[in-house]
């Protein structure tokens, strides 16, 4: 198998709009990105950024206007390559009256299988995602978080070596998200390799080998979580308890909570200011150290491009 799952290069697309079509919006500028074989790959950006374009360019539901991408090493224009693929989209529709048991075995049908094979599938795809007990109850009374999984069963029922998600933890609450991530792990134990889009960072960051951030129809960073939020230590954070009323000098920049308090300085500051907790009896809890964290690279980047859309409305007018 080839190192590299996904190949994307230079990948643009523009959408005309206006008068005549004489616009163009483009959602989706020069993208270069690589995702490993074996890997779980997080796609991450803010609504509108163009993650849904990318994933509906690679399974061929839209053409790019420039550029190219090849899975497994096939050319996305190759439809041989949807063999290895399994593809779950943003909010799939499925018809409410049918099981899920009988949704499944209608997807089972395009993809050469005997009858028995295909009953073993759907049910083998029933037990992974969890749904065996309720195969047989119409997919209108299924919870939203049964129905995603409904969805991911159908999208690894051909047992395909690359699995692309768009959002599939969207709408769901913390205990779906959390059965989701489940199935994830569970595809990557057994070898496929996973890209999923989505805007919730602390999934990304619990789930992904390697991330990659697109703001803008542009990607701003790829690589480990870790890696790529620039890790330098921005301070130290003490957390300690001090019952009762207190007025030393410090207390009046620490953060609150009951009888708790938070408070972070510079690094050099540090040893200073656990000599005057000790000398007003606080105990001290904890003392660590404050780190960049995803979101703040992620919040950093939203809003220097949120700012930049402004000046070009504005310079427009
Ligand atoms: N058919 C289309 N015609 C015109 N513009 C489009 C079309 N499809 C998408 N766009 C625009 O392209 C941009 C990227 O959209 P896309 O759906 O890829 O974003 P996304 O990252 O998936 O966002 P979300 O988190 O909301 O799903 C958006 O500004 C969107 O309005
Ligand atoms: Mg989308």
């Amino acid at each position: 198998m080839p190192d590299l799952a996904i190949e994307i290069e230079n990948l643009t697309k523009e959408y005309p709009f206006g008068f005549l079509h004489l616009k163009k919006k483009t959602s989706l500028e020069g993208l270069n990105m690589q995702v490993e074989t074996g890997e779980v790959f997080g796609f991450i950006g803010p609504n509108g950024a163009g993650k849904s374009t990318t994933i509906k360019l690679l399974m061929g539901l839209i053409f790019p206007t420039a550029g190219s991408a090849r899975i497994l090493g096939k050319p996305i224009s190759d439809v041989e390559m949807h063999r290895d693929v399994g593809y779950l989209p943003e909010q799939p529709y499925f018809y409410d009256y049918l099981t899920a048991a009988e949704l499944l075995d209608y997807f089972a049908r395009f993809h050469d299988l005997t009858a028995a094979d295909r009953k073993e599938r759907v049910q083998r795809m029933l037990k992974k995602v969890g749904l065996e007990t309720a195969r047989k109850i119409q997919l209108r009374k299924y919870s939203k978080g049964m129905l995603q999984r409904v969805g991911l069963a159908q999208a690894i029922l051909h047992d395909p070596k690359v699995v692309i998600l768009d959002e599939p933890m969207s709408g769901l609450d913390p205990l779906g998200r959390r059965e989701v991530r489940d199935i994830i792990l569970e595809l990557k134990r057994e070898g496929k390799t996973v890209m999923f889009s989505t805007h919730i960072l602390s999934d990304a960051e619990m789930l992904c080998d390697r991330v990659g951030v697109i703001v803008g129809g542009k990607l701003r960073g790829a690589g480990a979580p870790g890696q790529i939020v620039d890790m330098k230590t921005q301070g130290m954070e003490i957390l300690f308890e001090l019952p009762g009323a207190n007025s030393a000098p410090l207390l009046s920049k620490a953060t609150r909570t009951g009888d708790r308090y938070r408070l972070q300085m510079a690094e050099e500051e540090l040893y200073g200011a656990i000599e005057q907790l000790r000398g007003a009896g606080a105990r001290i809890l904890s003392v660590s150290q404050v780190k960049a964290t995803l979101e703040e690279f992620f919040m950093n980047l939203v809003e220097a491009d949120r700012a930049q859309a402004a000046a070009v409305e504005v310079s427009e007018k």
